[in-house]
């Protein structure tokens, strides 16, 4: 297994984003960079929603895994929802020609501004995830005179089997409510004047590679959709949040066609419609990071490639030590291969790429870090005071600048002198 795909792959030995070399990228827009391609982010969008075409479906697309708001344009463009997380996500996916009646609002901090906002502009749903976002939400609605269509984001307390900064559906994690608390919740609801439930949420967490935790989330939560009709809630959706894994390395997660028939084997004969909130399925290997070794150096035993990308740029690696490919832009024989650790300039022991990588490299060349399409640039920052990375989209031979390099008047532009 490996991340390239048939929209990241060699030809002649060169690395392409669909029919374009990443090389002639780099050269032309510099690095460090994000280079997506369109048509790998509405193919993985479109695997997904067609794996569930037997059933009234709606895929909301987690905008915090990549939100670049031509990313998110080119999958309102396919007829996407989308699963938001607060009020930002909200605009761009306003900017970005999104329908707010597919806008799935999640998170556990929603501010009133936000609700108020969210309501405005008329989103399908709140999840929510305390019993004080109850009375929140219920008082902007009556500030508002409006209803608040709202489901609760309960916690099936299963264990996704993840890194467990990125299991959220067991009971010692901050999100959604317990399972044991959810009836009396929804009796809550169906006593506010100016909210609606319409549905049931649950997100077990990211980057599962196996169906089975899925399976007992889903059989759990479909014995509380059960006892939630059987009150008078009126499930008009089930949303199952996101959180399908990737190939990163040699893992195997499961297809969209598998993920779906699991779901819909088990949702037969109900009439609700499924919400789906999918972000890495749908971003990550559906963009790299380039990078330009800057110089090689060896302490002693251990070799080190210094890379113009680092920590500020794609966390990743730091933060959860992920593990994602990291190959040449061009292969070339005549060097030898030696194991190195891919280093950034930032100025902290933590600020790697990669560890232990087997490469032929010499200074100025360049590297493609893989599967960055998802939680990249997204959770990128200035530290260090970096401009952060360009962003950009290949469609077919076409390529387009999504986000310019940031300049550092870009960087400096809120920041004032005081006297
Ligand atoms: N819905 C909710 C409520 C979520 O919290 C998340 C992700 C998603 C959907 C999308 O999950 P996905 O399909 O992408 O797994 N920064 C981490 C991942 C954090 C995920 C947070 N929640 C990483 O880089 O691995």
């Amino acid at each position: 297994m490996s991340a390239l795909n048939s929209f990241f792959y060699y030809r002649d030995n060169q690395l392409m984003a669909e029919n374009v070399t990443l090389e002639s990228i780099a050269k032309q827009y510099g690095t460090p960079s994000y280079v997506y391609s369109r048509a790998a982010f509405e193919q993985h969008w479109k695997d997904l929603d067609q794996a569930f075409a037997s059933h009234p479906h709606l895929i909301c697309y987690a905008v915090k895994a990549n939100s670049n708001i031509a990313v998110l344009n080119v999958l309102a463009k396919l007829g996407s929802g989308f699963d938001i997380v607060s009020q930002g996500e909200l605009e761009r996916v306003l900017l970005a020609q999104g329908d707010p009646s597919n806008v799935v609002f999640s998170g556990l901090g929603k501010q009133a501004q936000e609700i108020k906002r969210a309501l405005e502009v008329g989103i399908r749903c709140f999840n929510i995830e305390s019993e004080s976002e109850v009375d929140l939400i219920n008082q902007c609605a009556i500030e508002m005179n409006c209803v608040a269509p709202v489901s609760v984001r309960v916690n099936p307390d299963v264990d996704p089997k993840t890194h467990p900064y990125i299991s959220t559906g067991l009971k010692e994690n901050k999100f959604g409510l317990p399972f044991e608390s959810a009836l009396s919740v929804y009796q809550k609801i169906l006593q506010c004047s100016n909210l609606k439930a319409i549905g049931v949420d649950c997100h077990i967490g990211s980057q599962l590679t196996q169906l089975e935790p899925f399976q007992d989330a889903l059989n759990r939560m479909l014995g509380l959709v059960n006892e939630l009709l059987a009150i008078g809630v009126n499930i008009e959706h089930f949303d199952f949040g996101g959180g399908l894994g990737v190939c990163y390395q040699n893992e195997t997660a499961p297809s969209a066609n598998e993920y779906a028939q699991m779901i819909l084997d088990k949702v037969k004969g109900r009439d609700f419609e499924i919400v789906l909130e999918p972000g890495r399925s749908i971003a990550a290997n559906a963009g790299v990071f380039l990078t330009q070794v800057q110089f090689l150096k060896d302490n002693g035993d251990k070799h080190f490639a210094v890379v113009d990308g680092a920590m500020n740029d794609l966390i990743r690696p730091s933060l959860y030590s992920a593990w994602q490919d990291i190959i040449p832009l061009t292969k070339e024989n005549n060097t030898n291969s030696i194991e190195y650790d891919v280093v950034g300039p930032v100025c902290e022991s933590g600020d790697f790429l990669g560890k232990n990588r087997e490469l032929a490299i010499q200074s100025g060349d360049y590297l493609a870090v893989l599967s960055a399409g998802a939680y990249g640039f997204a959770m990128s920052s200035n530290y260090n005071s970096r401009n952060r990375p360009i962003e950009i989209m290949v469609d077919g031979e076409q390529v387009h600048v999504i986000r310019k390099r940031e300049s550092y008047a870009d960087q400096f532009a809120l920041e004032s002198i005081i006297n």
